[in-house]
């Protein structure tokens, strides 16, 4: 199976440890996807006429005022906004959700489950934060969510869950989590960062009341991002960035704030961040997402057979092996450290997968008791639009391999991950050579 849509990097050669290269495999896109051509080629149109957004008399910033206009309809279309939903773009899903938290009225009790990236979880650690256990089935997360609403006194209640796991890649129960929370006059948010690159959303069928999610994970590593969702929080709060574009009328004693988009927008936009994420939206869009999941639903099972054909591999999962999920997979190897068995698989066969804990310490504490196991961390392998089967194969037979022979490798910790010692791969000539590793983030949970 050939991946569904190009992507740009797809033909990479990287530098293995022993000398000479391999066609680099990304199997990393839950972090960062990488570009879609589509999404290359937009930008690429669009940057001779970039200018000012919202503040030019020149043609050109016509354009540019015009295509971020455009690049918003296009995005609420890809998320089914209500007519009445605001749709701000951001930096990214952490930013949206900072926002969302930001604009809570002062009496809302936020309930969220400890299984969440910390980017659906510390914002709301600042407020009133009802932490639900990581549940070990979706009936107990509904049941969780059911008492903690009856119990809440506060005017108002929020809701905050993901839509698929950025550790286990399981689905959530957001329909029905929806169905609860308003139930109880509450509202809800999902944190769609991983969810948007993989399956349909429509807010207004799904009963959504916010979602927030990334450009760089949705093949538009630009920097944008998105909070969508109820007008009347977003408009009544304080603006994000205090500045301009964000104001109607300003004196030297006052400031009257624009409402809607604009109010949470202060200062010059991400234009290309905004046209390059509507562009990703058109080319899914265009392939739909019943092509789209059944050329990921048939890659992840690829990759489970490989994985549990192989001696010692533990796939981590909440809600039990079968339960559907977008391409994320998460495993560990019996005596295999999780950074050592990452480097080996970059170093020595040209593979690219994250590991650690994934900026959600609470969840893979719970699915790795680190206190009896020792492990601290477990490697993760995800993959999307520009995957294909011959990428999977790479990652089991490496694996295998692995497995079989060790590592050939001497590694060491550097800034706190595993790389081999005496790094010899050489860096592309335009990044040049730091003089120290740039530490990395939530390599393992201590
Ligand atoms: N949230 C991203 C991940 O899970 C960075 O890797």
């Amino acid at each position: 199976m050939d991946s569904l849509l190009p992507v740009v990097g797809s033909d990479l050669l990287v530098p293995l440890v022993s000398g000479g290269s391999a066609r680099y495999v990304n199997l990393d896109y839950a972090a960062s996807a990488p570009c879609l051509a589509a999404v290359a080629d937009a930008l690429a149109t669009a940057l001779p006429w970039y200018s000012s957004v919202h503040r030019g008399a020149g043609f050109a910033s016509a354009v540019t005022t015009a295509a971020y206009a455009e690049a918003r309809e296009t995005v609420r279309a890809f998320v089914g906004a209500r007519p009445d939903d605001t749709l701000v773009f951001t930096r990214n899903t952490t930013d949206a959700l900072n926002l969302l938290a930001a604009c809570l009225p002062g009496d809302t009790t936020v309930i969220s489950f400890a299984s969440e990236h910390h980017a659906n979880l510390l914002p709301w650690q600042r407020g009133r934060h009802v932490c639900l256990p990581v549940p070990r089935s979706v009936e107990e997360a509904l049941s969780q969510v059911e008492a903690a609403l009856a119990a809440v006194t506060t005017a108002h209640a929020l809701v905050a869950v993901t839509g698929a796991s950025n550790v286990t890649g399981e689905l959530w129960p957001v329909a029905e989590l929806a169905r609860i929370a308003h139930r109880h006059g509450a509202r809800i948010a999902v944190d769609a960062a991983q969810l948007a690159p993989h399956r349909a959303i429509d807010l207004a069928t799904l009963g959504v009341d916010y979602l927030a999610f990334s450009g760089h994970k949705l093949y538009a590593p630009f920097g944008g991002g998105v909070l969508v969702g109820r007008a009347d929080w977003l408009d009544a709060a304080e603006p994000w960035l205090a500045g301009g574009g964000a104001v109607r009328h300003v004196t030297v004693e006052h400031t009257e704030w624009a409402l809607g988009a604009a109010r949470h927008e202060g200062g010059t936009p991400n234009v290309l961040g905004a046209v390059t994420l509507a562009a990703a939206c058109k080319a899914l869009s265009a392939i739909g997402f019943e092509t789209v999941e059944a050329h990921e639903r048939a890659l992840v099972e690829r990759l489970l057979a490989g994985l549990r054909a192989l001696p010692g591999v533990r796939v981590l999962s909440l809600f039990g092996a079968d339960s559907p999920r977008i391409g994320v997979v998460a495993f560990v190897v019996d005596g295999w450290d999780h950074g050592r068995l990452a480097a080996a698989l970059s170093a020595e066969h040209g593979i690219g997968v994250r590991d650690g804990a994934f900026c959600a310490h609470p969840l893979v504490e719970a699915l790795l008791s680190p206190a009896t196991t020792g492990r601290t961390g477990a490697v993760r392998a995800s993959l999307g639009v520009g995957s294909s089967a011959g990428d999977v194969d790479r990652l089991v037979g490496a694996l295998a391999t692995l497995l079989r022979n060790g590592s050939r490798a001497r590694y060491e910790v550097d800034a706190g991950r595993v790389v081999p010692a005496s790094d010899p791969r050489p860096l592309p000539a335009f990044v040049g050579r730091p003089a120290r590793r740039p530490a990395d983030v939530c390599q393992s949970l201590v």
